[in-house]
């Protein structure tokens, strides 16, 4: 059994240990504001944070984060709009919004941790891929929610 703590609830997870994060979220707790996208770890769909950072949850076994914090999409929301989501809704950001969980994500963990980022600061934090093309007002709305 791998146990850890899913948007402040305990998970004892019966599965492989080498089950990707992602993939426990998504099947075993419904928890699919988590995205899949790549599989590899390039598109940052799958974002998620644990214990205070950004982590790519389709590049982490459920066995490597045992007894850590996991904050999904679903809990950094459940009470309110956050913040980034809302300077994102503000600016008009999504387009198809496949991978804006995951930008949501990413761009928390930095306002956690640096609350004036510089230009290059959110671009270094925000690898995440958008086939949309997003980036512009990407950039603008992570500003904003930092203002
Ligand atoms: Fe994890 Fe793309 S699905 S980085």
């Amino acid at each position: 059994m791998t146990s850890f703590t899913v948007n402040n609830q305990p998970v004892h997870y019966e599965l492989d240990p080498a089950t990707p994060l992602l993939w426990a979220l998504r099947d075993a707790s419904n928890l699919t504001g988590t995205k899949y996208g790549c599989g590899t770890g390039d598109c940052g769909a799958c974002t998620v944070d644990i214990d205070g950072e950004a982590v790519r949850a389709c590049q982490v076994s459920i066995a490597a984060i045992e007894g850590t914090f996991v904050t999904t999409i679903e809990g950094l929301s459940r009470d309110r709009t956050h913040p980034v989501q809302q300077a994102l809704i503000d600016a008009n950001v999504p387009q198809c919004g496949f991978c804006i969980s995951g930008i949501v994500m990413a761009a928390s963990v930095l306002l956690r941790k640096n609350r004036d980022p510089s230009e290059q600061e959110i671009a270094d934090a925000l690898t995440n891929i958008c086939r949309c093309g997003i980036y512009p007002r990407l950039a603008t709305a992570i500003r904003q929610a930092a203002a």
